[in-house]
């Protein structure tokens, strides 16, 4: 198998992929639901025939092991794993790149090692996450929280739109929510994180690279915002004696909007609204909207989730409203180990092209996994910069590039961990 057909492969493989949706027609896949089965249970299957040991974790985590180089002695003591992997969860009519192409790209990896029969003087294991996107939940990361044992046991309460407690759903997924301390891995035995993943952005695009190295990843904060007016009959009551709570929420969006223009490099988003009672000729009475709100700089995040929440109150009080604010939660900006960096900037250029060092304005795994691991990701050059959409797209040559440069980064780093230079 050459590099090129293993591309190749997984471009076919992110189609299969595709096709294990909740929803006909579009790629919809939430965490623990029947398609994400699917998915986990072919991954599982790819993972099998690479020459890897196959599980699924507390949390629904599947992860394959690709065992060490044993040496001369047949010894294991000093063996340490490399975890390589992404997420199988996507958001709703979703690309089928993000998160995808990551754990395929990993197990490509694998394979190739496998057929060649070849072992690193350290193990691999692919990591396939359950959950990065929180599409279910609200709340992000579920999968890697429970590897880096940052999950907090709260979280098991919360519930989906059909009343489905996530304790519920981790139980019919196979799982053990009152187990998943025991899924956490051990700081010392992990070399690091890394990851593949599409941009989602049009820098690469721009310079006309292939691929590039995430420096870091940005920080996040993600709220629920509730506000509470009272419903009342569209046709009866008096502008005047309205306490609406859809319009308070319009005032706060574009409240939102407003403060984000205003700063460089600030992005603020309310990606869902929920109307309560939801009838055209009903007033609203309740309104959940969520809101995700970024920068590179952690304080210029807060002050900016702190106006936004002042912002909120001021406006259901003029409007004699109730107001709910829950911080659901938040990730400083998370830098990526130069150590890594340096040896996937190397292998880029060993592939030929100069190495383009850039920001993740995307959320990612690496955010929690850089608790119990140095990390690393990879970005490959998306078309348009357009992600979480449909219209998601790669190129086969771009993901050759990416294998060849992972390739490299194994091989880079074997060789620095027999010589003693990386423990
Ligand atoms: C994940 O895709 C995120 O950045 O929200
Ligand atoms: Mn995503
Ligand atoms: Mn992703």
């Amino acid at each position: 198998m050459t590099v090129e057909t293993s591309a190749h492969t997984i471009m076919e493989r992110c189609n299969l992929l595709a096709s294990y949706s909740e929803e006909p027609g579009r790629l919809t896949r939430r965490f623990a639901t029947p398609a994400l089965r699917q998915a986990n249970a072919t991954v599982a299957e790819w993972m099998r025939a690479a020459g890897m040991t196959v599980r699924q974790d507390h949390i629904g985590n599947v992860i394959g092991r690709y065992e060490a180089d044993r040496g001369p002695f047949g010894g294991h003591a000093q063996t340490k794993t490399l975890l390589i992997g992404s997420h199988l969860d996507t958001v709703r009519d979703a690309g089928k790149y993000d998160g995808q192409l990551g754990v395929l790209t990993a197990l490509a990896c694998v394979e190739l090692l496998h057929e060649r029969n070849q072992r690193l003087p350290f193990a691999l294991e692919v990591l396939a996450f359950a959950d990065e996107e929180g599409l279910r939940y609200h709340t992000t990361y579920l999968g890697s929280r429970v590897v880096a044992g940052t999950f907090e046991p709260d979280l098991l309460r919360l519930t989906d739109n059909a009343g489905v407690t996530m304790a519920e759903a981790i139980r019919s997924f196979g799982g053990n929510p009152d187990a998943l301390s025991q899924s956490k891995r051990r700081s010392d035995d992990l070399l690091g994180y890394v990851e593949v993943h599409i941009e989602q952005g049009p820098v690469l695009e721009s310079l006309n690279l292939p691929v590039g190295v995430v420096s870091a990843i940005t920080g996040s904060s993600r709220m629920l915002v509730t506000f509470t007016g009272q419903a009342g009959h569209a046709g009866t009551v008096p502008m005047s004696a309205r306490h609406d709570a859809l319009c308070a929420a319009a005032e706060f969006i574009l409240a939102a909007e407003k403060l984000a223009r205003s700063q460089p490099g600030l992005v603020a988003t309310i990606g869902q609204l929920t109307v309560h009672p939801g009838a055209s000729n009903v007033i609203p009475g309740e309104v959940i909207l969520s809101l995700d709100v970024r920068h590179q700089s952690d304080s210029i995040l807060e002050d900016a989730c702190q106006q936004l929440q002042r912002q909120a109150y001021q406006i259901s009080e003029a409007r004699e409203l109730s107001l709910t604010w829950q911080h659901v939660q938040k990730y400083d900006m998370t830098p990526c180990k130069p150590y890594f960096t340096q040896l996937l900037a190397q292998s880029i250029e060993a592939a030929g092209y100069p190495a383009h060092f850039l920001a993740s304005g995307a959320g990612h795994d690496g955010n929690t996994m850089s608790t119990i691991a140095p990390i690393a990701m990879l970005f490959v050059r998306c078309k348009g910069g357009i992600s979480h959409h449909p219209d998601e797209a790669i190129t086969t040559e771009d993901v050759t590039v990416a294998l060849k440069v992972m390739e490299h980064f194994l091989t880079l780093l074997a060789q620095k961990r027999e010589q003693g230079q990386i423990s």
